[in-house]
């Protein structure tokens, strides 16, 4: 038997040994999912001075092995949070980021007038976005598209799981939905944006995110973002939105390039919660 204060004790020296960034807050969640508790039954638990045997310390100390090999934590555990949601996510798939939370504010604000807004997501990935906007909005009549189907499976499972009636097809983004086309309120996207060559430094991304989720086609990064902008423009009634995530170094090239495209009307730039360029939104103008 082992104290569980010491096991998180030693996990989290262990991880923070390799380096891993909030080694303390990853022990506690892995210990919590080996325990199959909430994060506030294992803080109680704690408190209590409860052990561990050793059967559920050795499944403890393999997760802990596999994250300090910088396997992502949301791969272990199985599940991401998005917004209201528990994801699923795993191999496959692009784990959801807190920072794309954002976009689906800017999305309900968006469509705040509009009694059962269209939306449609491109490159749905694990489904965060389409899913959580159906979720807080149901009147909302949601589609989403991803090209990879190993992602779109995950997207698909998460969509059944969670009962959210969301069509999710599996295709590209630049043809997507082609029924919908000029008829829709809101076109909401985190499209794969980063500058190719420019690899990500944390392993978690760079060796478990699929490279079809990071990648956006071009060094500036931007290929991609665009070529689902033209397709977003396309899809929009007059005076639909827009909202597209971008890396915190395109706050102005994007806005730039959207504003090139000759279609758009009030093309403006949101900060995420730690003050950094992170969402371009605009307006579909009148053909
Ligand atoms: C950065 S991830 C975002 C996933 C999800 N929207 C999120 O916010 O968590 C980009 C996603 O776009 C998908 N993707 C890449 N190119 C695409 C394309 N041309 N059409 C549709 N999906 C695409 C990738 O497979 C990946 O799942």
């Amino acid at each position: 038997m082992t104290g569980l204060r010491a096991a998180v004790d030693a996990a989290t020296a262990q991880l923070r040994e390799v380096g891993v960034p909030s080694a303390r807050a990853d022990a506690l969640a892995l210990l919590a999912h080996v325990r199959g508790v909430p994060g506030a039954e294992l803080q109680r638990q704690l408190v209590l001075g409860a052990t561990l045997d050793a059967a559920t310390r050795q499944a403890y100390d393999e997760l802990v092995a596999q994250r300090r090999a910088r396997v992502p934590l949301q791969h272990l555990t199985g599940t991401a949070p998005f917004r209201h949601l528990e994801l699923a996510v795993g191999p496959g798939v692009f784990v959801p980021r807190p920072e794309t939370e954002l976009l689906v504010d800017l999305a309900l604000r968006a469509v705040a007038d509009v009694s059962a807004p269209t939306v449609v997501d491109l490159c749905t990935g694990s489904g965060a976005i389409a899913l959580a906007i159906k979720h807080e909005l149901p009147a909302a009549d949601v589609s989403a598209i991803e090209l990879d189907p190993m992602a779109h499976a995950w997207a698909a499972r998460n969509r059944d799981n969670l009962g959210l009636d969301v069509e999710i097809d599996c295709g590209a983004a630049e043809s997507a939905f082609p029924d919908l086309d000029g008829g829709v309120d809101l076109v909401v996207s985190n499209p794969p944006y980063i500058p190719v060559g420019m690899v990500p430094i944390d392993p978690e991304v760079r060796d478990h995110d699929p490279e079809v989720a990071l990648y956006g086609g071009s060094e500036d990064g931007l290929r991609i973002p665009i070529v689902v902008a033209a397709r977003a423009a396309q899809l929009l009634r007059p005076g639909g939105v827009l909202i597209m995530e971008h890396a915190d170094s395109q706050g102005d090239s994007l806005p730039a390039a959207l504003r090139q495209q000759g279609v758009w009307s009030r093309v403006s730039d949101h900060l995420d919660l730690t003050e950094r360029p992170r969402a371009v939104t605009a307006v579909r103008r009148a053909w």
